[in-house]
């Protein structure tokens, strides 16, 4: 089988790899890809959002499945797109995709089918908003309606802050005219669970914890996640159970109900509160770097699961999960998320014992070089926690990586 994966973060490059091991995938097709993905498929290069040039590139290739990576490409529609011209294609609509794309809708969703999030009230008139947020506690939790980039939340924790936020939200242009979400701050451990779901069908990957600040003890500014971990021990089994049939399961037949089923990777942003589990988010995708711990624990054929849920077709045998535990650590660009540069020479990334995800590299005249804010990933696994930090702290170690900074911290909440 031909497959034709979109994207070119670490994320896809999990999912390459998956794919790669399928003994029923022959070729693999990647666009944008990058360096690493570029060793086992053939990068293509097409932006994500490039519907048009996606599909006629998967006509031309006559490729027999094509799986979607990032949000932007969900929500720019390539799912419809590919399916009005008939190719099999894993990923949500459009119309499922506002699962992730507005925070409203989101949270309409979840009041109207009593699934556990924080109480809120949403805007979109600036002096309204103002008003709310000053007789409220603080910290004030505020969210743009709509895809940011991951810096439409702002936890303000004085009248200031939050007056700041809602003017760059409603009142300037940074992000267009939008409403803003207001929630009640909830405290506790997050955690990520991802599920892959057809319809009301939802079948459970290994939870992972990710790491969303820059700097070790949890400190500096929000990032895409600078490092991850699966196999949670504050996670019961009743919190489990709790999770999958209150939250991710009731998500889907909700989605259903309003005529809006998901089909792809649905993704629960969860949060362990003193008063029991809620949703912080959802996405309509997988989570990166979550996706480069949890992938490589895939037992079953990948292009099974994924043609599967592409076609519709009920997964009859269980999607069987190595036990084992992984723990991975992100090499990023000095700078980022912030500004930074492109094109550092990368040496001796590879590394005996520990897999490595390409996040944002490229290939210049043969040579490795930077091409991202996060560039690599090593993940490595073992039984305990503690030997696979070790391990992946011995191959970080190695890799040349003046231009590149990593938390030495990944797993502190539970080693
Ligand atoms: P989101 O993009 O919705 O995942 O929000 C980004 C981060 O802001 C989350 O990972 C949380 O750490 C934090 N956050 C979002 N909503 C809340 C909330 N209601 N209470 C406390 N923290 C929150
Ligand atoms: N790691 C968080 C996300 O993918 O949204």
């Amino acid at each position: 089988m031909k497959v034709f994966v979109i994207g070119g973060g670490g994320r896809e490059h999990a999912i390459v790899e998956v794919l790669h091991r399928s003994a029923q995938v022959s070729e693999i097709f990647c666009a944008p890809g990058n360096a690493g993905i570029g060793d086992i498929a053939t990068c293509v290069p097409i932006k994500d959002t490039e519907t048009e040039k996606l599909l006629q590139f998967a006509q031309q290739q006559q490729v027999d499945l094509t799986v979607v990576g990032p949000e932007a490409a969900l929500a720019a529609g390539v799912v419809d797109c590919f399916r009005a011209a008939g190719l099999a294609i894993f990923g949500h609509t459009q119309a499922a995709t506002r699962i992730e794309s507005s925070k409203e809708f989101a949270k309409e969703l979840m009041q109207k089918y009593g699934i556990p999030t924080a109480s809120y009230r949403s805007f979109d008139c600036y002096e309204d908003a103002l008003a709310y947020v000053a007789e409220r506690p603080f910290p004030a939790v505020l969210k743009y309606d709509g895809l940011a980039a991951g810096k439409g939340v702002v936890i303000a924790q004085d009248l200031e802050e939050a007056t700041e936020a809602l003017k760059e939200m409603l009142l300037d242009t940074t992000f267009g005219k939008g409403r803003v979400v207001v929630e009640d701050f909830l405290t506790g451990p997050e955690f990520s669970f991802m599920c892959f779901v057809d319809g009301r069908n939802v079948y459970p990957m290994p939870l992972a914890q990710d790491h969303k600040r820059a700097f070790d003890g949890d400190r500096g500014p929000n990032t895409g996640g600078m490092g991850a971990y699966t196999s949670l021990p504050f996670i019961t089994p009743e919190d489990w159970q709790f999770a999958y049939e209150q939250i991710m399961c009731r998500v889907a037949v909700a989605m259903c109900d309003e005529g809006r089923p998901l089909s792809g990777v649905v993704y629960g942003g969860l949060m362990k509160t003193p008063d029991g589990i809620k949703v912080i988010e959802f996405n309509a995708r997988f989570g990166d770097p979550e996706t480069e711990v949890v992938l490589p624990l895939l037992q079953s054929d990948a292009y099974n699961i994924f043609s599967s849920i592409a076609l519709g077709k009920k997964i009859d045998n269980p999607i069987l999960w190595s036990q084992e535990i992984t723990l991975g650590v992100v090499l990023a660009t000095k700078g980022y998320p912030g500004s930074y540069e492109k094109g550092f020479p990368l040496e001796n990334v590879e590394q005996a014992g520990t897999r490595l995800f390409h996040m944002g590299t490229a290939r210049r005249d043969g040579r490795l070089v930077t091409n991202g804010g996060r560039v690599l990933m090593v993940v490595a696994t073992a039984d305990t926690h503690q030997a696979a930090r070790d391990k992946a702290y011995a191959a970080a170690a190695q890799i040349d990586s003046d231009h590149l900074f990593y938390r030495k911290d990944i797993g502190h909440y539970i080693i």
